[in-house]
This record gives C-alpha cells, structure tokens and sequence, in this order.
C-alpha cells in the first residue's frame, strides 16, 4: 500500500484519480482550498488549504510515494490570483519543489496536450514551463498531457459536448483525432497511478499512450 498527495484532489481529475487509489487500497490525502467535496469518499484524507501556502499542507508529504498535481484552470481571472503562470505554472513548480525537499520519490503533473478552444495561448505555455523545471529535479517526474477529459460530472463543459467527446473517443478511427483525442476521466485517472507507482516510468505520457496502454473500457 502506498501513500498518494493529489494536489487539486477534489477536481474532476483530482477526485478520480483518489477514488481510484484509494479502490487499490491505497493511502489519498488531497489538497484543495474547499477540502472535502460534498460527495467526497470518507476513505481520502481532505485537507483544506491554499497551494501557495505550503506550510499548510507540507506536513502532509510526510511518507508519500508520489504526488499528483491536478491543479490547474482554463479560465484567468486576474482579480482573484487566477492567472494561467500562477495556476498552470507556477503551482506545479512549488509542488515540485516542496515535494522534492521532503524526499517524496515521484512526481506526476497533469498537464495537457492541447489548449481548449478560444483559450490563450498562455495557458499551455504556462504548463510547459512547468513541465521543463519538473524534468530538472531530483525527483522521477511524469508529465500527463490529456487532451479533452470526459465524464460524469464534467464540471467544465455542457453535458452534450461531453457526450459528443465520448463518442468520439469510443470511435473506431478516433487514434486520428491524435492529441485532441478525448480521454475518459478513467483513463487518465489510470495512467496517473499507474505512473505514480511505477518506478520506471518517467517523462511524457502523451493522449496516444493514455489510449493504448490505460483505456480499458
Ligand atoms: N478537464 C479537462 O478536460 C482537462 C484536459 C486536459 C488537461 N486538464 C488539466 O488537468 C488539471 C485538472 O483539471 P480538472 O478538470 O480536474 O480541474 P478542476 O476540476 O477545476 O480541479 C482543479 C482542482 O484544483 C484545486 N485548486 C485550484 N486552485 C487551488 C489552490 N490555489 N490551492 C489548492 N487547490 C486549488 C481545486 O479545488 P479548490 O477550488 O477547492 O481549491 C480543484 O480541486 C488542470 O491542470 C487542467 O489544466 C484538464
């Protein structure tokens, strides 16, 4: 059994990829600001605390494996903080590092393939930004670059596209969408375990890969 940090762990992705550990009969704590969603699973440790204040949750790296960072927007609001550097970037960068000075062995970024449709381009270049400075610590870092996500309780998109982003994914010659090949929740829920635990996985796991190796429904 192993002991999992899922930052953004009560998200879309974040929630999936807990829910599916914890099945393994694994350890989850998340960290998200809101803490335990209202269908939260009892069997996740919700801690409820800011990214950008790691003296709130650092204690919790105590004996992790691995961190799953899934903390990320698609929409800026300057106003708030909410920014594509802080969020897509800069969040990643801090988890790294908090996770590396406390010896945690493995880090798993959920970043993406493609940005979605009418988002600036800075959304992406803030992930890749991230991605280079996790490829340069000391610990196994993974990078998971799904395109669109899809599944129940897509908070993000009405639910017709994400029908239609299912049927797509379930098409025959769907490999052709390559990188803007839609992903189920599951699947990547999958590929950042599987990358979590396993040692020799490191550096980009790209929609393809996600496809073949963990779409399994
Ligand atoms: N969904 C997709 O289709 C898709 C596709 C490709 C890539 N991705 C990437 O996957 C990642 C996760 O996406 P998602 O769809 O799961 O996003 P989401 O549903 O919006 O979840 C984001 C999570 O981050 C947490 N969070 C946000 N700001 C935080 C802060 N300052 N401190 C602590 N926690 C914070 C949120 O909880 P609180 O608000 O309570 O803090 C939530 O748990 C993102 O980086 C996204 O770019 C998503």
């Amino acid at each position: 059994m192993a002991r999992l940090l899922v930052t953004g762990g009560s998200g879309f992705i974040g929630r999936a990829v807990c829910s599916l550990a914890v099945d393994r009969g694994h350890e989850a704590v998340s960290v998200s600001r809101s803490g335990a969603p209202e269908t939260g699973s009892d069997d996740v440790e919700w801690i409820a605390a800011d990214v950008f204040e790691p003296a709130e949750w650092r204690g919790a790296l105590d004996g992790v494996e691995a961190v799953v960072h899934s903390i990320g927007t698609a929409e800026e609001n300057e106003g708030d903080g909410i920014t594509f550097e802080r969020l897509n970037g800069d969040s990643a960068i801090l988890v790294g590092e908090e996770a590396a000075r406390a010896g945690v062995p493995a880090m798993v970024f959920v970043s993406a393939s493609v940005k979605p449709p009418g988002v600036d381009e800075s959304y992406l270049a803030a992930k890749r930004r991230a991605e280079r400075a996790l490829a340069g610590h000391p610990l196994r870092s993974v990078v998971l670059r799904p395109g669109p996500v899809h599944g129940a309780d897509q908070p993000h998109f009405p639910e017709a596209v994400d029908t239609v982003f299912r049927a797509l994914d379930s098409l025959p010659g769907a490999a052709a969408l390559g990188d803007a090949r839609p992903l189920s929740v599951e699947t990547v829920a999958r590929a950042a375990l599987d990358a979590a635990l396993d040692p020799d996985r490191a550096g980009v796991i790209d929609v393809e890969t996600m496809a073949t190796r963990y779409d399994v429904d």
